[in-house]
Order: C-alpha cells, then sequence, then structure tokens
C-alpha cells in the first residue's frame, strides 16, 4: 500500500461500514429494476452482471478511484508497450502478442514482436494441419490416430482445459491426451490403449528443465522404442520450448521445434507453441479464431475506460470481497460441461501469479492478496459443496458463467441448465426468511412444534455475493475471449496489491529439496541431515515397501 492509496483503501472501509449490515435485499428494493443497469457491464455478447455482489455506487466509485490511484492504467500500458514489468527476472510480459496482429505494433527488443510470433505462429498451425491432414505422418507414412502433450502447470493446464472446452470443433483430428504428474500411474494409464506407432508425443516445457516433463518425456521415447526403432521414433517427438539447445540435447529434430520467448510466462502460455495440442485437435483456423478471441479482450482491456472494463470491474469485485469483506476463496463455477477445466486453469493463473506476500518493492504486502480459486462445473457443484455456500459459517463469493446457446441438442436440458444458473444467485442472494419457511410448511399442515423447530434449519440467510457473466455461445473465439477477461483480471489485481503476477519463486523451494530428497530414499541412504519429520517418514515408507 502505497501512501496515495491509503486514503482509499479507507474510503472503502468507510463504505463497508456503511454496507455490512444492509441485505441485498434492501439493495434490490430501493433501486428494484435499475441496480441491473447500474451494476452491469457489456462488451459485445458478453455480459458481466455485479448487482448480486454487495455493493452501492459509492463503493463502487471508490474502487475505481482505488484503481486509478494504484496505476491500473500506467501499468497497463507499461505491459502492452513492453516494458520489463517482471521485474525480479527482468523481462517483459508480453503474452498479448501472441495474440495481437502486425498492426497492434507490439514491440520486443526494439523490433515488432510480429517478426518473431508470426511466422512461429504459421509453422506450428501449419505443422498443426499437416498432422490433422495427414500431410506429416509417422516415418512409415501412417497417419497419427493420438497425441499426447507431456508438460505441466502452464504447459499443461491451458492445453488441456481448451481441448476439453473445444472438443465440438474436433472434426476428423486426432484423438488429444495429457500426462503431467511424475507419478508413473499418469503416462502408463495414458498409453496403455495407444499405439506408439500412431502417436505423436509432444514435449512442452518452456524451461525444458522440468523434471517431471522430461521424466515422462524419456519415459515416453522409452515407450514409442517398443514399436519403432530408434530412427523412425523420432518423427513420433516434437517439442515446444524457449530451450532449445536443451530440446536438441533431447534429440528432438530442429523442425519439430516450435519456440516461444521468455517475455511468455508460463501460465499465460496457451497462445504460444505451447497450444500446439489444442491447434492439433481443433485445426489452425479455429485456433485462429481462438486467438482472436483473446485479442477482443486485450483490446477491450487496453482502450475501454477503467469503469467499462469488464477486467477491471472484475478485478475491483475481487479486491471488494477480498479486501474489504475479507472472503479468503472464491468458487468459480461454469455452468458449462465444455469448461471442465476452466476453474482448475484460472486456479493456476490466479493464485500462481498473485499468490505474493511481498510487494515489487521487496516489501511486506499491507493487504490480504490472492484468494484461493478452485470450483467445478454446475449442476455437479450443487449436489456436492453448495450446502456450505448456501449455509456455511464463511461467505463464499461466486462467479457463476453460462452460455445462452447451449453444446448439445439437448435444449431442454440447457433450459434446465439456465434455470440452476439463475436460481442460484437468486438463492445466494435473497435467501429464504424464518417468516417465509414458516409460512411455506404451515400450508403444509405441518404442527406448529414441529415447524417451529425446523425453522432455524431451513432457513436461508441470503445476503451471499455472486457475479454471473453470460454470453452467447460456446466457441473457440468465446473461450479465448473468457481467458483474456480473467488473465486480465489477475493483471489488475497485481497492480492493485503492488505485487509482481508474473514471477513464481515460491515454487522453487520444494523442487530443489525433492532434488536433495530424492538420493535418501535409497537403501542405507544417510538420513543424518534430515529432520525427524522427513526421517519418521522415510523409515515408515521403507518399512510398508514390499
Ligand atoms: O513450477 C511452476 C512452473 O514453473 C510453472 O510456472 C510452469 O507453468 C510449470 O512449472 C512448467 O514449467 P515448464 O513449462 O518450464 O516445464
Amino acid at each position: 500500500m502505497t501512501k496515495s492509496t491509503e486514503s482509499h483503501w479507507d474510503a472503502l472501509q468507510g463504505d463497508w461500514n456503511r454496507l455490512s449490515n444492509v441485505h441485498l435485499r434492501d439493495l434490490f428494493d430501493k433501486s428494484s429494476d435499475d441496480r441491473f443497469t447500474q451494476f452491469s457491464q457489456s462488451m459485445d455478447d458478453m455480459t458481466i452482471d455485479f448487482s448480486c455482489e454487495r455493493i452501492d455506487r459509492g463503493a463502487m466509485e471508490n474502487l475505481l478511484a482505488l484503481a486509478s490511484a494504484s496505476g491500473v492504467e500506467t501499468a497497463r500500458n507499461a505491459m502492452y508497450n513492453g516494458d520489463a514489468i517482471n521485474n525480479t527476472e527482468d523481462r517483459e510480459v508480453l503474452h498479448v502478442a501472441l495474440r495481437g496482429e502486425r498492426g497492434d505494433g507490439y514491440v520486443v527488443d526494439g523490433a515488432p514482436a510480429a517478426d518473431l510470433v508470426e511466422p512461429e505462429r504459421d509453422r506450428f498451425l501449419k505443422f498443426a494441419d499437416d498432422v490433422r491432414d495427414g500431410t506429416y505422418t509417422n516415418a512409415a507414412g501412417a497417419r497419427f490416430t493420438d497425441v499426447i502433450n507431456i508438460g505441466i502447470g502452464g504447459s499443461d493446464l491451458g492445453p488441456v482445459m481448451a481441448v476439453r472446452a473445444l472438443s465440438d470443433f474436433k472434426g476428423d483430428g486426432p484423438n488429444v491426451h495429457f500426462v503431467s504428474n511424475i507419478d508413473g500411474a499418469h503416462l502408463t494409464d495414458v498409453s496403455r490403449d495407444l499405439n506408439p506407432a500412431t502417436t505423436l508425443i509432444l514435449v512442452a516445457s518452456k524451461t525444458f528443465t522440468t523434471i517431471e516433463t522430461i521424466t515422462n518425456a524419456q519415459a515416453a521415447k522409452a515407450w514409442l522404442k517398443t514399436e519403432l526403432s530408434g530412427a523412425d521414433a523420432d518423427a513420433n517427438l516434437a517439442a515446444l520450448s524457449t530451450n532449445l539447445d536443451a530440446t536438441a540435447d533431447f534429440g528432438i529434430d530442429a523442425s519439430r521445434v516450435f519456440g516461444f520467448w521468455d517475455w511468455v510466462g508460463g501460465r499465460y502460455s496457451v497462445c504460444s507453441s505451447i497450444g500446439l495440442s489444442v491447434a492439433l485437435s481443433i485445426g489452425g483456423e479455429n485456433f485462429r479464431a481462438f486467438l482472436s478471441g483473446f485479442r477482443a479482450m486485450d483490446q477491450h482491456f487496453k482502450t475501454a475506460p477503467l469503469d467499462e472494463n469488464l477486467p477491471v470491474l472484475l478485478a475491483l469485485i475481487g479486491i471488494w470481497r477480498r479486501n474489504v469483506m475479507d472472503c479468503p476463496t472464491v468458487a468459480l463455477l461454469p455452468y458449462n460441461q465444455r469448461l471442465e477445466f476452466f476453474s482448475a486453469y484460472v486456479q493456476q493463473m490466479d493464485m500462481e501469479s498473485n499468490g505474493k506476500s511481498v510487494t515489487n518493492a521487496g516489501d511486506l504486502v499491507k493487504h490480504a492478496t490472492a484468494p484461493t480459486i478452485w470450483g467445478t462445473p454446475g449442476t455437479n457443484s450443487q449436489h456436492s459443496y453448495f450446502q456450505m455456500i448456501h449455509q456455511g459459517t464463511d461467505i463464499i463469493p461466486v462467479d457463476f458463467i453460462l452460455c445462452a446457446n447451449p453444446s448439445s441438442p439437448l435444449d431442454y436440458q440447457h433450459k434446465l441448465l439456465t434455470a440452476n444458473f439463475l436460481a442460484q444467485s437468486q438463492a445466494l442472494a435473497f435467501g429464504k426468511t424464518g417468516d417465509e419457511v414458516r409460512a411455506e410448511m404451515t400450508d403444509k399442515g405441518i404442527p406448529a412444534d414441529e415447524v417451529e423447530a425446523l425453522v432455524p434449519h431451513r432457513t436461508f440467510a441470503g445476503n451471499r455475493p455472486s457475479t454471473s457473466i453470460v454470453y452467447a455461445d460456446h466457441t473457440p473465439y468465446s473461450l479465448g475471449r473468457l481467458i483474456a477477461l480473467y488473465e486480465h483480471k489477475v493483471f489488475v489485481q497485481g497492480v492493485i496489491w503492488g505485487v509482481n503476477s508474473f514471477d513464481q519463486w515460491g515454487v522453487e523451494l520444494g523442487k530443489v529439496l525433492a532434488r536433495d530428497i530424492e538420493p535418501m530414499l535409497d537403501e542405507g541412504a544417510d538420513l543424518s541431515t534430515l529432520r525427524a519429520s522427513s526421517r519418521g517418514l522415510i523409515n515408515c515408507i521403507n518399512a510398508l515397501k514390499s
């Protein structure tokens, strides 16, 4: 918190003093239909409804003032200008250039980013189409039936989410599978029913040093060789990386190495060659539509005034929930089966970006940062953890997402899905009073003593916040736009909290320790350098080994 924002945080606290005892029922009653108009914002066919958040006009104005005072516009311009805003790694942050057009004018090291991006994009999309139409085959001339993307974190979560999300656009492309976990069961399970001869392996790793990915890639290479001679197996391997020396050392031919650059963070890399698995699944043309959806949101974020800017508004609502209402988690719940892995993807994007407790200047942050992001698709979630969201002791804000049009021919089911999407935000916001419960039970002829015993259990306090996002159709374009909405939301929040959203030092220590511990799992290894807990557990594991 810099001096210049202190008064804005104080103003927000004042807003909460005013609003904390006001029920959403009253906020709606006061403004009737106006509240939707006042607290919703659209961009093309996408509308975000904030009216079920516990805010009023004054709070919204103070949130917008906080964004300005925190330098959101300056930071946004610095990102688009290619400044090295990733200060701990001295890197530009230019994932927007991956989906940009030449005319957008992104510059890296004084040269147009398009000079790098366009040829590499054309290369990997051509490769995807060549594999799909059988122009590129295995060494024996057979078409690839399957693809395994081996990667982890940002080299896995975006691709797996997008491939699942866009399964309607697969056509006769290969089946795309994903292996990420160092647990050998993952590769074993995925490869079990596949034919090595017709499986293309993509080794996806920005650094090409990630132990999970390299170990799985070596095992996959050995698996290919169970069916193919050494030289023939090479044709079944491709790499997606910024580390071209390491891909060469691994033995992957340069013609099948698709690069990107250190100014693309792993969790922001699905538009780079890391998205090759997506392109293999949906084809180059659909992949370009996916990119143009991102670009539409990039342009909106860059140019829309703060009070009409969807990522900014979404971020500010998040600040209100996290820092003013003190809510530690957010449930991200797409009412869309195709978005099965969307929450897991945003979870990494958000928590790895803003899960920081030190500011850019190296001081301790003064405000809580990234909330825990979690969730699964509705309506499944309604039948597992919604009980707690409705009646638990913690307030859990929810982001709901729905497409107006179905992704399946089962129209009636989409109607039910939509009804449930609407019902949940309503139930959360307005709840059900004790008097309503009492009247309903009495009408059913339930004896008064039974009614009174059950009223506390059947009452919904309501006043639980949610934001709803709706748009027309689930397509590559709309998925790209939705992802970019959350990317820029995370960016804005990082700026307000004053943290670097683009490093991830917090994951390093565990990696180093695992490397040190690995040899200690050998029989008779010296465990004396370990603390009692690890020593005790290793002894326990060794005793249990069969
Ligand atoms: O461990 C975290 C992380 O560095 C992520 O940020 C990244 O997406 C993932 O590992 C995979 O890294 P790489 O693509 O270099 O293998």
